[in-house]
């Protein structure tokens, strides 16, 4: 099996892909257009305090990603709608900057890769700082990024499933706490963290003008006793 390595990670792209991609990504880019403001949760999972950890409707198992496991799951086709062809075009983007410790979850029923999500630690804070728009880690934290289930699998309970035992191989790269972002308005990407064990612990205010060329990050840590820290999404 091989580990998909930091700078082909998404080898034999041919040139049809290379400008489909190139295309969704300008929609992307468009789509901020000269001024926009989004607001992300910071969720934190402590390693240290035991969870039920919930099981998907499928069987499945976690083990780190393989080339062929990207191009499987990140392969774009016409059948897509939009959105899902953009964050898939931000996922190929995303590992062609040289994302490393990529896991996956395996429909066990058939093999084939269905979930994904990137970890990440303090050794990697030069990379994730490139990326922008994630605090510096500590050295007791890991970043879990870019979850993504394919449109056929989702509603199976795979991201909740999956995302609770890959925050676990973080303890395998010193790691006591996992950290992960979500949108404000992305309800079943939110659920799913909760389920998988993580709760709101900070805000991220991000500012990107002209078309997300330039970027402002904003970090807040939420109160104690601050509601938001409990709620249920
Ligand atoms: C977010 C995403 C990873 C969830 O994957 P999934 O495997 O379908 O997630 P789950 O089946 O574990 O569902 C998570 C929760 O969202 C709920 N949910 C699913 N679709 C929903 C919808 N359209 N509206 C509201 N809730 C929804 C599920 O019922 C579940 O909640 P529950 O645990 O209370 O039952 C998937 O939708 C996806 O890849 N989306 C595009 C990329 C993305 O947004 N990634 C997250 C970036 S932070």
């Amino acid at each position: 099996m091989s580990v998909a390595s930091p700078f082909r990670a998404m080898p034999g792209t041919d040139f049809k892909t290379k400008l489909a991609q190139l295309r969704i990504r300008i929609v992307g880019r468009l789509r901020l257009g000269l001024y926009s403001r989004s607001t992300r949760y910071g969720l934190c999972r402590d390693l240290g305090v035991p969870i039920e950890k919930p099981n998907a409707k499928i069987p499945i198992d976690v083990r780190p990603a393989t080339e062929t496991d990207l191009r499987s799951l990140l392969s774009l086709d016409e059948s897509q709608d939009i959105e899902d062809r953009l964050e898939i075009a931000w996922r190929r983007a995303f590992a062609d900057k040289g994302a490393k410790r990529c896991f996956v979850a395996i429909d066990q029923r058939d093999g084939a890769p269905c979930y994904m999500q990137w970890l990440f630690n303090a050794a990697d804070n030069e990379f994730i700082q490139r990326l922008g728009g994630f605090p510096l880690l500590q050295p007791h934290e890991a970043l879990l990024e870019n979850a993504y289930t394919p449109a056929k699998y989702r509603g199976l309970g795979i991201m909740s499933a999956a995302m609770a035992r890959i925050a676990e191989r973080a303890a395998d790269i010193g790691a006591s706490h996992v950290i992960t972002f979500v949108d404000e308005h992305n309800i079943p990407s939110l659920k799913g963290c909760q389920r998988a064990g993580f709760n709101p612990h900070m805000l991220h205010h991000r500012t990107r003008l002209l078309f997300g060329l330039i970027k402002g990050d904003d970090f807040e840590t939420l109160a104690g006793a601050d509601p938001r820290r409990t709620q249920r999404f």
